[in-house]
């Protein structure tokens, strides 16, 4: 058994209990993996100013986030086929979310329904929507979130295609996986997983299962979807979203400052500053990178949230240093879910919470409201003179 001192060992937990074809899925981005990277590098290689006479007995790191109490300024992030690394895994993360009290938000390429996670869950969720091509089924999955008590939609903009991501390719992910020798031999090898999926209430496409009429069984449901993502997404289906859904509205996949006001015209509530956690176009930008720029524009007008290789506390202050009132996380909770279910989902958020506490120490903050610009910096240049 793994010690878990950090969410690296949970990815290693993850690794070693997950078969291949879904740890790949988890773990991996889009093609050369080159904006998954740089969320990383680009994070890790800011510097946080370091201050020692201050009293920080007292830190205060809770925060609303879209008018939601978060214990730290962490949200769970929308993650697909979740529940394919956990049984019943969404469910198990959203009471994680919940007793531990930050917000969760529910993909709608979920195992678990909307109404499933409504049941296990003791607080209201948001839920995040891929506008599909076909409007009957977003009209249905909008109205259902309402009806569940959903808080927030989250409407994701950056995903007119889906980013090649070789791994799942060579796989042959699906829901279920492709039944190749490789693949059979894979799960039967990983009898932790397999076993324990036995006691999963679904296995395949939760939200869209009752939907899809024509998609008579699980692959057909997996083709289906692979065909609904509508390149002609643009700022009237965002309109007439926001016509649809009466709750707060959020917009994720926010790269550019240009994208950041036109959101605000379109009357959201709050954006995430994001490129999919590296899982679409591949070249492009961090997402830290970018954050200023789009906070700036933004002028407070709107909360500017964010996310893309968030794996530690300090990663938190860099992301609020720059700019964002709150961060969500993609893979860190989901590592923490596959290796242990509700219970790691639930150490993740206490990791989170302990760094970030620590780095607040030893930068001498005491509350995460007021991080003075200069906390977070670029690292000082090693040139000297003459
Ligand atoms: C396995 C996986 C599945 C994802 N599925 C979705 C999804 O269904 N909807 C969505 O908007 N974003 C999805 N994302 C993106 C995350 O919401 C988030 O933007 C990204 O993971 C943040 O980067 P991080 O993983 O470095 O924290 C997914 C990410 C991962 C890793």
């Amino acid at each position: 058994m793994i010690k878990i001192a950090s969410i690296f060992d949970l990815e290693r937990a993850a690794q070693a209990r997950l078969p291949e074809v879904l740890f790949d899925y988890v773990h991996g981005g889009s093609e050369q993996q080159i904006t998954l990277q740089r969320n990383l590098d680009d994070l890790r290689a800011l510097a946080l100013r370091q201050r020692t006479l201050r009293n920080v007995g007292r830190r205060d790191m809770s925060v609303t986030m879209v008018g939601e109490q978060a214990r730290i300024p962490l949200a769970v992030g929308p993650t697909g086929l979740a529940g394919m690394t956990w049984p019943n895994g969404e469910a198990e993360s959203a009471r994680a979310a919940a007793s531990f009290g930050v917000p969760y938000c529910l993909s709608t390429m979920s195992i678990c329904s909307i109404e499933d996670v409504a049941k296990a869950s003791e607080k209201p969720f948001w839920f995040q929507l891929y506008l599909m091509k076909e409007r009957k089924i977003n009209e249905s999955l909008i109205d259902r979130a309402q009806r569940a008590g959903c808080t927030a939609l989250v409407l994701t903009l950056d995903l007119h295609v889906q980013g090649k991501r070789w791994a799942d390719e060579k796989h042959g992910l699906g829901v279920p996986p492709e039944m190749s020798v490789r693949n059979v031999w894979d799960m039967a090898s990983h009898p932790r997983w397999l076993l324990s999926m036995i006691k999963s209430q679904r296995h395949t496409f939760g939200n869209l299962q009752g939907e899809v009429k024509q998609a008579k069984n699980v692959q057909a449901l997996t083709e289906w979807v692979e065909n609904q993502f509508d390149p002609s997404f643009d700022a009237d289906s965002v309109r007439w979203v926001r016509a649809r859904w009466k709750g707060k509205l959020i917009l994720k996949g926010i790269m550019h400052p240009d994208d950041a006001r036109q959101a605000i015209d379109l009357g959201a509530d709050a954006i995430i500053v994001s490129n999919h956690g590296g899982r679409q176009l591949d070249g492009a930008p961090s997402s830290i990178s970018v954050l200023p720029g789009i906070a700036e524009a933004v002028g407070g007008q709107i909360e500017v949230l964010f996310d893309g290789g968030i794996r530690t506390g300090s990663d938190i202050i860099k992301a609020l240093g720059r700019g964002a009132s709150g961060c969500l996380s993609g893979r860190a909770c989901l590592y923490g879910l596959a290796a242990n279910g509700c219970e790691g989902v639930h150490t993740a958020l206490s990791l989170f919470e302990q760094e970030l506490a620590d780095c607040m120490a030893l930068t001498g903050l005491s509350s995460v409201h007021d991080i003075a610009p200069g906390v977070v910096t670029a690292q000082p240049s090693l040139v000297m003179q003459g």
